[in-house]
Parts: structure tokens; C-alpha cells; sequence
């Protein structure tokens, strides 16, 4: 009679395993073992040089000979992955001598131990095993990990649930582009924190008991505003809930997420940062518009532009930005662009300085307006731009859209 495998997750940590062979099967074996931190002996008269290299580096031993019985004295576990059938035959023997489980990559039934179909989504391994057809067992592995990693199938966290704040950014707006282990936060929250910039797609995913706070309904004014979502990030973690503050982009960059953190600090609330991709690199890269390119700009700034040239509370010094010769990513700046594009002139930036408007990135209604620093407030005036944009000047732009400069 044909049973079934009993499964079970073996911990390697420390322990002796053996592979015998050192082909591109025992290549393709050796890093999951690795990675369960056994003691790895590869012994094999010849091994490959994917092989050596994880010789140099010290992970794993090898024994540059033929394969004995004694090879298995001391060992947990076999893996057999020679082209060799008279050489498997003898490593499946001295391992049933020895009581060691043994994996046969040539003969599944000659095998005392099955490797599945492995993959991991955060602290959980999925392991399949489809009867021998490790394809079928594959395309199980990828739909269920695949699904893990889109919030479809959700494995909340019931056990070790901290209470705590998450710092999540969650790119640019379009909901594929946050990060697995953000999207895997969201999932596992109590409380989402978010803002009206952060990607509201995903936040239809939320499980059902998952709290939502909508902080463009608390009260107005910058400080305000902000004071309250401290409060309120804050209070939940001291009241036990895991609580993520939800934001577009990328928290640190003008997301005010570090004043967050120094709040949760000082209420002795522990915070992790998961980063997001942020709006003045993603936004022109989803544009066609790199933000470097060789020989063209060696370095790139960003500036936030909601304060105008000359303001008393500018910490920007736009001479010294027009004498720089690369890309200017500006933000928040669709108000203040006349003004800074005439500071920019006057430092001595030309006027034919190609500049793109990219408006709504990654947004169905994404648009992007091309100008020259000489025409950049009567184009943003025709084109009627309203925010959020992101405003890119530099030679950058010439080289992503030859056709109009
Ligand atoms: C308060 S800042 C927040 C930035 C965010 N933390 C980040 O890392 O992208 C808001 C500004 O980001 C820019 N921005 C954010 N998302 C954008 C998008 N999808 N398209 C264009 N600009 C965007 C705009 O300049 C907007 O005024």
C-alpha cells in the first residue's frame, strides 16, 4: 500500500547533514540547509563553482572524495544527489543502517525523505508536497505564498501579536507598489493610521476587525492635526493594539513620520519602520524620467517647494541649488514653481533647462507636462496642474523625452 509522507519540519540548527554529490542538484539543495543553519558536508569528488564559492566562504565543508558509509556516522539527515545510481544505492544503505532519513534526487521511491515545495511569507513556511510531482507541488507552493503576499489569503497573527507602532509607506499611490512586508503589516494591524495620501486601495483589503482611522477627519491645522495623530498612535499602542501609521511614499521624507517616532519614543511605545517608495524617485521612474543618468547628472536634490524663495522660514538656499548642474526633483511646489524656477534662473540655470510636471503618478489620471524653466509658470497655468506633482528639472528630462527639447 501506498501511504502518504508524514510531514513534519525538521530543525537542522547545528546539526551534521550530509550531501553526497556536488552537481547542480546538491547546488540547487544547499542554501535551504544553509539557511536552517545545519552543518553541511558536501562529499563529492568534483563540485561546481557556485559550490566553491560557498566554500570560501566558510558555510559549508566539503570532502573532495568518493562517498563511504562512515561518510553518515554522526549525521541527521542525507541529502543524495549524485548522477551515480550504484553511489546512490550505497548512501540509501548506510543510511538505513545508520537510521538517517535520506533524500533521493534520482529515485523518490528509494528515498526514506521527500523535500517539498518550499516557500516563506514572513515568519511562516509553506511546505507542499504534491505526490511526487514537483511541479504540481510548485504551482501550489507560488499560489498560496503568492496569495499570502497579496493580503488575499491573510494569516493573521494570533500568538506574539506586539503592541506597537508600524511606520508603513505606502509608495506612490498605486496599491501593487508597497512593499510585502508592508502590506503584511496592514494585514496583521489592529489599527490603521492613514492619511489621504496613502494608497486607499488597499485599505478595502483590510481584514473586517481591522479599526481605520481616517486622519484627514481629525481636527485642521498643521500642528494640530499632527499632535492629535500622536495622541492618538500613541494611545492605542499603550491600550495593547498593534497600530500602523499608514502614509503615501515614504514616512521620512517629508511625511513627518520621524516626529511620530520621537512621540511614540517618549510614551515608551516600541516603533518599526517598514520604508515605502517615495514619490520623487518612483513618480518620474513610473514616468519614463530617470532621476540619474550617466554622464548626464551626478547627483539629484530634492527640495520641498510649499515655501517660496526668500520666505523667512526657508531652510533652502536656492543659489546654491542653481549652481548645482544636476536633477531637481521638486515637491509640494506646484504654488510656489514660478518662484522658484525664477531663483533657479537667476542663480544662473538657462532658461531652455527642459522640465517635467508628472501629475497624479501612478494614478489612473497620471499625466506629465513638459516645460523649460522659462515657460514653467505659464505652462502649469495653461495646463490648469493641481497637486500632488512632482516637478523634475534637469537634463534628465531631455534624455527621456528627446522628441520635444
Ligand atoms: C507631504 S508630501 C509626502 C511625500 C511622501 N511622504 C513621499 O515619500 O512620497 C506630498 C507631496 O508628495 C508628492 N507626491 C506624493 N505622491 C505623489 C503622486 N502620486 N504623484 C505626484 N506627486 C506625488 C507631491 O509633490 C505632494 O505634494
Amino acid at each position: 500500500m501506498d501511504f502518504p509522507p508524514y510531514p513534519s519540519g525538521l530543525r537542522l540548527a547545528g546539526r551534521r547533514v550530509v550531501v553526497v554529490g556536488g552537481g547542480h542538484v546538491a547546488q540547487r539543495r544547499i542554501p535551504a540547509l544553509i539557511a536552517a543553519g545545519a552543518d553541511v558536508e558536501v562529499v563529492s569528488p568534483e563540485v561546481t563553482p557556485a559550490i566553491e564559492g560557498l566554500l570560501g566562504s566558510g558555510e559549508i565543508r566539503w570532502t573532495a572524495r568518493g562517498f563511504t558509509a562512515a561518510d553518515l556516522d554522526g549525521a541527521w539527515y542525507v541529502v543524495c544527489a549524485t548522477s551515480d545510481a550504484a553511489v546512490n544505492e550505497a548512501v540509501s544503505v548506510a543510511a538505513d543502517e545508520r537510521r538517517v532519513f535520506c533524500v533521493r534526487s534520482d529515485d523518490a521511491l528509494a528515498a526514506t525523505a521527500w523535500t517539498p515545495a518550499v516557500g516563506r511569507h514572513g515568519d511562516v513556511t509553506v511546505a507542499v508536497l504534491g505526490n511526487r510531482d514537483p511541479r504540481r507541488s510548485a504551482e501550489l507552493r507560488d499560489g498560496i505564498v503568492a496569495e499570502l503576499r497579496e493580503g488575499s489569503l491573510v494569516a493573521r497573527q494570533h500568538r506574539d501579536r506586539v503592541a506597537g507602532v508600524t511606520l508603513v509607506g505606502g509608495g506612490p499611490g498605486d496599491p501593487e507598489l508597497v512593499s510585502v512586508a508592508g502590506r503584511k503589516a496592514l494585514m496583521d494591524a489592529d489599527v490603521v493610521v492613514a492619511d489621504r495620501l496613502a494608497p486607499r486601495e488597499l485599505l478595502s483589503d483590510l481584514p473586517a476587525d481591522v479599526e481605520l482611522i481616517d486622519v484627514a477627519k481629525l481636527p485642521r491645522g498643521r500642528s494640530a492635526q499632527q499632535e492629535e495623530i500622536n495622541r492618538v498612535i500613541v494611545e492605542q499602542a499603550l491600550a495593547g493594539r498593534s497600530v500602523v501609521r499608514f502614509k503615501g511614499g515614504d514616512n521620512f521624507v517629508f511625511g513627518r513620520g520621524y516626529e511620530e517616532v520621537l512621540a511614540c519614543r517618549a510614551a515608551g511605545v516600541p516603533v518599526t519602520v517598514i520604508p515605502g517608495l517615495t514619490s520623487p524617485v518612483a513618480v518620474p521612474g513610473i514616468a519614463g524620467i530617470p532621476v540619474t543618468h550617466r554622464g548626464v547628472a551626478h547627483e539629484f536634490t530634492v527640495i520641498s517647494g510649499h515655501l517660496p524663495p526668500g520666505h523667512p522660514e526657508s531652510l533652502t538656499s536656492w543659489p546654491a541649488v542653481a549652481g548645482l548642474a544636476g536633477t531637481v526633483v521638486l515637491m509640494m511646489a506646484v504654488e510656489n514653481a514660478p518662484a522658484i524656477a525664477t531663483a533657479l534662473l537667476d542663480g544662473g540655470r538657462p532658461a531652455d533647462t527642459p522640465v517635467a510636471v508628472v501629475c497624479d503618478g501612478t494614478m489612473p489620471t497620471e499625466r506629465t507636462v513638459l516645460a523649460t524653466l522659462g515657460t514653467l509658470g505659464a505652462r502649469l497655468a495653461e495646463e490648469a496642474v493641481k497637486p500632488p506633482a512632482i516637478i523634475v528639472v534637469g537634463e534628465v528630462v531631455r534624455v527621456a523625452h528627446p522628441e520635444a527639447f
